[in-house]
């Protein structure tokens, strides 16, 4: 027991999380935003015309969520940085997954430090 306690709190602190939240370093979350508009937003942008609809990801996020959950990546709050990076290296449905040639793994964590910015 005492093991796991000890274990948790290295991986929190290696992780630099609080309680789940992702502590960003500065100037991550402004390279995450150039990154992020670069590769996701031409699915993922929030578009006015029609809640998204010409938006594969912000469609298929809106279909999903009916409501629950803003469509655009951007604008959610409970994103965490681990489940974006799952998401980018692996692909979700129509989502392709993305390359260490296209997607570095220190940009993938400035994308997820952005997406993640507003987790509660
Ligand atoms: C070609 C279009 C496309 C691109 C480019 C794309 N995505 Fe997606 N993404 C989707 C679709 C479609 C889904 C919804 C899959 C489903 O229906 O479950 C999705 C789902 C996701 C989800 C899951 C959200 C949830 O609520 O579970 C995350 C996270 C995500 N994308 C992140 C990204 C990131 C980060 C990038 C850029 C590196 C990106 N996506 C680029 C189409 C795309």
């Amino acid at each position: 027991m005492k093991k796991t306690i000890a274990a948790v709190g290295i991986v929190a602190g290696l992780c630099g999380t609080v309680g789940g939240v992702f502590a960003a370093e500065p100037g991550q979350i402004a390279r995450g935003q150039e990154k992020y508009e670069y590769w996701c937003a031409t699915c993922h942008a929030g578009d006015p015309r029609e809640g998204g609809r010409y938006l594969p990801g912000t469609a298929s996020l809106n279909a999903k969520y009916k409501g629950d959950r803003p469509g655009a990546l951007a604008d959610r709050t409970d994103l965490l940085a681990p489940y974006v990076k799952l998401v980018i290296r692996r692909g979700m449905e129509a989502m392709p997954f993305f390359r260490k040639t296209e997607i570095s793994d220190a940009e993938m964590e400035d994308i997820a430090a952005y997406l993640a910015r507003n987790a509660k």
